[in-house]
């Protein structure tokens, strides 16, 4: 996720802007960038692609002493990881320089409309739009107004810092969907997009909440509510941030992997951003084409790991909605086992950094073999992204814990956009489930916290547990998978998943007396049938904890039951995948181990 730093004050602000973009480095980065106001001379900007180093070679280029400036840490969304795409972005005169975080969902007709109008683009990135936008109203001659109609022309998620050449003195701070702090020192001021980028210069905290727009100041702070194009002053008191420097870089929570699984709703959000319209789904915000994917016999699919178990639910939606056929491989088996492609069957890559050695050979090998290839993918400008000839970002920002959640998430998320957008185009509309999708962020807001409550109260058992098993029936066997995984993966456990109508042909000669069994039974169709397959463990003796769908409960036998909120059943993985998450979290936690970070593991396995 990217990082936004302001400050505006009497010190020296360069070397305190350096500072907070290197306590933002924890969010992960591609490239960085400072613009400073140089007083009498406008706005000056320095930036580069890589690590903060690359930037601090260019910083002694600025003249002392300056006061007021802004900086940013990029995790390439829109554009690839350039030092052009670098923030901060600057209008076509050079006098306006902004960063931004956040994706901008309009931002292609925007900038066709000002392409037209004779402005120049200097990036690939959604954020110049908006600078150029404030220009076309006015620019720096009637800034305040000229920024409150440029943010009502954007749609989508945003946090705007803005530096101008003709007001020096003050930033101006713009607030949407993506957060942005400000922090209130004395005879001096700072912005950040989390409390880390000021900490060590000032505990006092304001949050600007969505919709909201300040003028910052050394000794002033002007806030006030968007009103269509209107500004209403607001007051707000500052609160005093008792975090510690760690607990800040994890917003509060003592795990990477507990942050991540509880930012998956905001992810969502980002993720289906400008992605659908009408109840349809927009092809071209997935990199595909839907006279290309007309001719498509089949899908071959290829990941590892948790990308490999997103693609298992992704062939469940894919062949559900689409009715195309789809197979998917474990890309360690792809690579060498001579696979035979029917001419025309594009060949998907999924993976969460790009970079997964196995899942870039049967790329390249699909490209040998003559196959279309498509990419899912969370890191843009990783190997596997260039490689492909198409290419989706999933958007769930960095991911710092091994264990993957919300990449997860987000994989499934792109995954069923595109299944959706294929059952379009080929006569199967889903508008009702398109429709939906905008309701997922919401949904997982009300519930996770309950769901984490859930898994922590059953975390002592699993924690002392010498088998855990995995149960569920089609989309339900799929999230078993996962399921198990995560836990194996953190806490050492040794887990298992079942498709549960297999257990009679071997399997439940484990079950013994205490044996946990975590079933999954979100799908209506086949609840009856999972309900006797959790009837065969408990009469062995297993302990059952049941994540259910909304309403099945009564179908299913007496056992502890989690049930999901109300929602279409095809997309109750979403909400499922979080509570294996969470109990996979608490059972390490409880057993003590290093939950971010487990042993024998890399975050990106880059070798065979
Ligand atoms: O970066 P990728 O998605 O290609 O990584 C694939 C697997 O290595 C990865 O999903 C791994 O299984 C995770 N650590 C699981 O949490």
């Amino acid at each position: 996720m990217c990082g936004i730093v302001g400050v505006v004050g009497s010190a020296d602000a360069l070397p305190r802007i350096y500072d907070g973009l290197k306590r933002l480095e924890y969010r992960g980065y591609d490239s960085a960038g400072i613009a400073m106001a140089i007083p009498g001379a406008g706005v000056e900007v320095r930036k580069a692609q890589g690590k903060l180093s690359a930037l601090a070679d260019l910083l002694p280029g600025f003249p002392a002493g300056l006061t007021v400036g802004i900086g940013h840490t990029r995790w390439a969304t829109h554009g690839r990881p350039t030092d052009l795409n670098a923030h901060p972005q600057v209008d076509c005169s050079g006098t306006l320089a902004a960063v931004h975080n956040g994706i901008i969902e309009n931002w292609r007709e925007v900038r066709e409309e000002l392409e037209a109008a004779g402005h120049r683009f200097r990036s690939e990135t959604d954020t110049e739009v908006l600078l150029h936008l404030v220009e076309a109203y006015g620019g720096t001659r009637d800034l305040l107004p000229a920024v409150t109609r440029a943010v009502g022309r954007l749609t989508g998620a945003y946090a705007f810092l803005i530096l101008s050449a003709a007001e020096p003195e003050h930033l101006i701070a713009v607030r949407r969907a993506s957060p942005l702090v400000i922090g209130v020192g004395e005879h001096e001021n700072y912005l950040g997009s989390d409390v880390s980028a000021f900490l060590p210069y000032t505990r006092r905290a304001l949050v600007l909440n969505d919709g909201e727009l300040a003028v910052v100041g050394k000794e002033d702070i002007a806030l006030y509510r968007l009103e269509e194009e209107r500004l209403v002053p607001l007051h707000r008191e500052p609160f005093q941030v008792t975090w510690t420097v760690q607990q800040a870089e994890r917003g509060g929570y003592p795990h990477f992997m507990l942050k991540e699984i509880m930012e998956q709703p905001e992810v969502w959000g980002d993720c289906l951003l400008g992605r659908t319209a009408a109840g349809a789904v927009r092809w071209e915000e997935l990199g595909l084409d839907p006279a290309e994917a007309a001719g498509w016999p089949r899908i071959q699919m290829v990941a590892a790991g948790t990308a490999y178990h997103a693609g298992l639910l992704g062939r469940a939606w894919m062949e559900g909605l689409a009715r195309v056929p789809v197979d998917v491989d474990l890309s360690s088996e792809f690579r060498y086992r001579q696979p035979l492609l029917q001419p025309g069957t594009p060949v998907w890559a999924i993976s969460q950094s790009g970079e997964t050695a196995d899942t870039l050979a049967s790329l390249r090998l699909a490209r040998e073999l003559g196959a279309p290839t498509y990419a899912v993918v969370n890191v843009v400008g990783s190997t596997i992204a260039r490689e492909a000839d198409r290419v989706a970002y999933t958007r769930a920002g960095p991911e710092i814990a091994v264990a993957s959640t919300k990449a997860y998430t987000t994989q499934l998320l792109t995954l069923l956009l595109a299944a959706l957008g294929l059952a379009g185009s080929r006569g199967r509309p889903r508008p009702d489930l398109v429709e939906e999708l905008a309701a997922l962020p919401r949904l997982g807001r009300e519930f996770l916290p309950r769901a984490s409550e859930w898994a922590r109260a059953r975390a002592g058992e699993l924690a002392a547990a010498r088998d855990v098993f995995f149960i569920g029936r089609g989309l339900d066997y799929a999230l078993a998978m996962e399921g198990q995984l995560k836990l194996k993966e953190i806490s050492y456990l040794h887990a298992e998943a079942y498709a549960a109508g297999e257990l009679k042909h071997g399997t439940l000669a484990l079950i013994e007396e205490g044996v946990p069994v975590i079933a999954l039974a979100t799908q209506p169709e086949l609840v009856e049938k999972t309900a006797s397959n959790i009837e065969e463990v408990q009469a062995r003796g297993a302990q059952v904890w049941v994540i259910a769908g909304a309403g099945l409960a009564p179908h299913l036998p007496a056992a502890e039951v989690l049930s999901l909120p109300a929602l279409p059943p095809l997309l109750a993985p979403f909400l499922a995948a979080p509570v294996l998450q969470l109990l996979a979290y608490w059972t390490a936690v409880v057993r003590g181990e290093n939950v971010d970070q487990p042993r024998n593991l890399a975050k990106s396995v880059t070798v065979e």
